[in-house]
């Protein structure tokens, strides 16, 4: 509401209202909640300390946003010299804070409050302000939101980045050891170029989206994928494989890890690229996937098998290159291996989900195969899906657990990949 003095104001009269002005929408909230709502409702505060990888800040807060979050950029003087505090501002919507004020700023954001932000992250941390907050120093607004942070309770994320020589220094890495005894989560620095460099946005998101999530019963569990397509060989240039693009099981390991697990992946022949944060060992043929299998260990919670595994090889590949131009080829096949019956040897007690695709299915028909395939008694969960109704929005599936009635699912991939982990959780009770 804005106000003006008027000229001739009838007698008595000082202020009368001119015009609502409605709040001006920042242009982040173009992009707010565009790529998930993983964050959605948080508040984040992004501390930016000077390493030269502030510059990569603006990128960081946009894709924070991206995915739900609100965010409140502080910076430290060093911060401020290598990135001007107007880009963080454009890139969050909000004035950074560059400096402590009568307002308190690092007890509103970060104190015993109910509106408090939901979680720290420093990123980029230069080895200085690590030291200082492994050492409950606070000069900087970065380093005192940091320890009034650690004093209540609020999560912190530190992602370091750095000189490969500063990050190897000994007392670095004691400070590093520090932190993560006082409960703070790194998000390890690629090491690269003789740099210990800034990890990857995508795996700063996913570690705030961890930080975040309520513990569940996956938290520390080991939870194995196994994603991606088989490749047998015809010959030294030619192979059999299919259209899996790996795009469910790279779900199934973003959704696994913000829920706590310890996530590998085994992976195949793959066209989705793979979180960059996940271990993944790969495979090839159906030989080389059961020598993977083989290593699973006993202790895994969880495995889930979305690869799509030959059912059929060529019986004896050919050495050299079979010669094009001929009238006529057959290929002679046998049934490959199964690899679900050797996981399961691995580990008993794991709830092992089984994938199921057809094409051409209705719900009830697809309910029926998966019923079947549970009856073999090797999965304790088996999704079914038709590939004529996949498309890169939406991932209808049908799940069905060994106790329970069939859930038809709609919705993208990612809710898809949730669906499967409620349904994994309530099945190891
Ligand atoms: C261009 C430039 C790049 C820098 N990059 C880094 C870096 O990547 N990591 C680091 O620990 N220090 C780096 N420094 C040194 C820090 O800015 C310096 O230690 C400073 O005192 C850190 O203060 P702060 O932790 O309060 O931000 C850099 C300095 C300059 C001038």
């Amino acid at each position: 509401m804005m106000w003006f003095r008027d000229n001739h104001p009838p007698e008595g009269t000082i202020y009368k209202p001119l015009l609502t002005v409605p709040k001006a929408v920042h242009p982040v909230e173009d992009i707010r909640g565009s790529t998930s709502k993983r964050l959605d409702g948080r508040t984040i505060v992004l501390g930016v300390t000077g390493s030269i990888a502030a510059v990569e800040c603006v990128h960081l807060a946009r894709e924070l946003a991206r995915n739900g979050a609100r965010v409140i950029a502080t910076m430290t003087e060093a911060a401020t010299r290598i990135l001007h505090p107007d880009a963080m501002w454009f890139a969050t919507g909000e004035p950074p804070i560059l400096r402590l004020t009568g307002d308190v700023e690092h007890v509103r954001w970060m104190g015993d409050r109910k509106d408090r932000a939901d979680l720290l992250l420093v990123a980029p941390a230069t080895a200085n302000t690590i030291g200082k907050m492994a050492n409950a120093i606070d000069d900087t607004p970065v380093t005192t939101f940091a320890a009034t942070a650690l004093g209540t309770g609020v999560p912190v994320l530190v992602a370091p980045a750095m000189h490969g020589s500063m990050w190897r220094h000994e007392g670095v890495l004691r400070n590093i050891q520090r932190l993560e005894e006082l409960g703070v989560d790194i998000v390890r620095p690629r090491e690269e170029e003789k740099k210990a460099k800034l990890a990857d946005m995508e795996t700063i998101v996913a570690h705030c989206a961890r930080a975040l999530a309520p513990d569940g019963p996956l938290l520390g569990k080991r939870v194995v994928i196994i994603a991606g397509s088989t490749e047998e060989p015809v010959d030294r240039v030619r192979l059999i494989s299919n259209r899996s693009s790996g795009g469910l099981g790279r779900a199934l390991a973003e959704e696994a890890f913000i829920r706590g697990a310890d996530v590998t992946t085994l992976l195949g022949r793959h066209e989705v690229p793979q979180p960059p944060y996940i271990e993944g060992i790969p495979f090839t043929n159906v030989d080389s996937l059961i020598r993977a299998s083989e290593h699973v260990p006993k202790d895994t919670a969880s495995i889930l098998c979305v690869a799509a595994i030959a059912d059929y090889r060529t019986k004896a590949p050919m050495r050299g290159k079979i010669s094009s131009g001929m009238e006529k080829l057959e290929l002679s096949l046998e049934p490959a291996p199964k690899v679900l019956p050797i996981l399961r040897s691995m580990a008993p007690d794991a709830t092992l989900v089984g994938f199921k695709l057809e094409v051409g299915l209705s719900d009830d028909q697809l309910a029926e195969v998966a019923r079947s395939r549970l009856g073999s008694g090797v999965e304790d969960l088996v999704v079914a899906n038709d590939l004529a109704r996949v498309t890169p929005e939406d991932h209808p599936a049908i799940i069905i657990a060994m106790k329970g009635e069939p859930t038809a699912f709609a919705g993208p991939k990612s809710d898809l990949a949730a669906a499967i982990f409620d349904a994994v959780e309530a099945a190891r009770g």
